[in-house]
């Protein structure tokens, strides 16, 4: 074969890659550091794409605030949890409410309207959206007052989840093939690298275990919108110390998780309708994307949960006293979420950043 014919072959597999190359390097692109230099620790945004998805987020306007409460006893007959704010304040979550899960603002979504006070429709039969509301108050309470290491001061509301939609994404039910996602619920530790030899010291790496928490960690990127290495150094990924503060925080979504699927969503299976039940009868569970959609923080950080009081249970937010309350809330549900895991000593002992490190394309 002759130089020249080689030549150009060459020549012309440059420009085949060029066009490529081209074709990828349309649309802005932005890299982040997110470890330490030289570790080569970044993430790589594909601006067009995020602005895309960002603009995509609908944040509903906030309602014009409530009024304090006038003296005397609440009027309602059969209130078992918002029963801490004022009657203005109370209207003004139920219409939030009504947009943020019912999309259509219609209280009859979890009303009686003859008797707003009924938990049953005039036929007697039960109310399972107003029943399952109430829960799911308690658990947006419980979410913002014991996670705070999770959802910071930024909290979550109806609509975090919800996103104006009566059934949230990623619902997930018993399913061989959704096997991983029960280390949100009743399956401990995803641990696969160990230096320990003997099964009996704790060695529980598998096969099945690796396939497990690849597919749950590919379930987190996938939530988040983010590279492994937003959570991990790829020269140890088990190492807690080399990792990136975020990968904490997750530790802490991952305890948040299976709370919330154990002691709120799938105890509520008794409630639901058949129709809303697994194959397997099983009530539907949240998963990381549920709250997240995609972005690293949900709703891009947008800070919707410090305008209604009615979703902290608690009598302030960043120290400035809440307007609206009837009184203050009892003291924050402070129960210890009951759920443990081997690692939690571990992940305790990680040094607390300095600074958070700045990771986001919009943080
Ligand atoms: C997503 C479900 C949901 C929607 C939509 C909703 N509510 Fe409610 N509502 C509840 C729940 C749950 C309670 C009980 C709260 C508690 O026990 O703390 C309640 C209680 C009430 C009560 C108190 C009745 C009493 O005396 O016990 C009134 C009044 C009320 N809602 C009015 C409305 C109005 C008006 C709308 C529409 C703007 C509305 N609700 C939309 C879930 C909802
Ligand atoms: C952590 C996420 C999350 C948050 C926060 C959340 N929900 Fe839910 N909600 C769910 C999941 C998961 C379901 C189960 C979906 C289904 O019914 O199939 C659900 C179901 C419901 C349903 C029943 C829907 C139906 O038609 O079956 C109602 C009503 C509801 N939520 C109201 C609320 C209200 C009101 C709030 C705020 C106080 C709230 N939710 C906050 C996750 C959440
Ligand atoms: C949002 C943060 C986050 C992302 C993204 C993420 N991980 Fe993880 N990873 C964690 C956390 C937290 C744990 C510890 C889980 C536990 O102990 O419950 C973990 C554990 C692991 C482990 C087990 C380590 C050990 O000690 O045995 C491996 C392996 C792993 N991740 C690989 C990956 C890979 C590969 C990706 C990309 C596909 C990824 N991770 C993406 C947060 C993340
Ligand atoms: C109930 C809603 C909710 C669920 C479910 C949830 N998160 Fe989050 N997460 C949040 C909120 C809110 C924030 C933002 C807190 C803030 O403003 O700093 C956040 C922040 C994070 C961050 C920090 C991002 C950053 O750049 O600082 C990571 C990492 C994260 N979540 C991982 C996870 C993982 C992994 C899961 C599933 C195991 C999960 N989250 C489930 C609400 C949720």
């Amino acid at each position: 074969m002759s130089a020249l014919r080689a030549r150009s072959m060459t020549v012309a597999a440059l420009a085949v890659a060029t066009v490529g190359l081209s074709a990828c390097d349309l649309g802005k692109k932005e890299t982040i550091q997110s470890g330490f230099r030289g570790t080569a620790m970044e993430q790589a945004y594909d601006m067009n794409r995020v602005d895309a998805a960002y603009s995509q987020v609908a944040i509903p306007e906030v309602l014009p605030p409530a009024g304090a409460s006038p003296p005397g006893p609440l009027p309602w007959q059969n209130v078992q949890v918002l029963n801490d704010i004022s009657v203005a304040e109370f209207n003004r979550t139920m219409i939030a409410m009504s947009t943020w899960v019912a999309g259509t603002g219609n209280c009859a979504y979890c009303h009686n309207l003859a008797n707003l006070a009924a938990d049953t429709l005039p036929s007697g039969e039960p109310i399972y959206t107003k029943i399952v509301a109430r829960r799911m108050i308690q658990m947006t309470r419980h979410i913002n007052a014991q996670y705070e290491e999770h959802v910071a001061n930024t909290g979550v509301t109806c609509y975090t989840c919800h996103v104006g939609k009566p059934l949230p994404n990623g619902l997930w039910f018993y399913a061989s093939q959704n096997d991983y996602l029960r280390h949100y619920l009743d399956r401990d530790g995803a641990r696969v690298i160990t230096r320990q030899i003997e099964p009996s010291n704790g060695n529980r790496s598998s096969v099945k275990q690796t396939e497990w928490t690849y597919a749950l960690m590919i379930s987190q990127s996938n939530s988040l919108g983010v590279n492994c290495t937003y959570c991990h150094n790829s020269r140890a990924f088990s190492s807690w110390e080399e990792a990136p503060p975020q990968r904490v925080t997750a530790y802490h979504g991952i305890m948040m998780m299976r709370d919330v699927n154990t002691n709120f969503l799938a105890p509520l299976e008794p409630v639901y309708p058949a129709v809303r039940l697994g194959a397997m009868g099983d009530a539907p569970k949240a998963q990381c994307i549920t709250c997240h959609n995609g972005a690293y923080k949900p709703l891009y950080g947008a800070q919707m949960a410090k305008d209604y009081p009615a979703m902290w249970g608690r009598a302030d937010w960043n120290g400035a006293p809440f307007p609206g309350l009837y009184q203050t809330p009892p003291a924050a549900d402070t129960a210890a979420p009951v759920v443990t895991d081997a690692a939690a000593e571990e992940v305790a002992a990680v040094p607390a950043p300095a600074a958070r490190v700045r990771a986001g394309p919009n943080d």
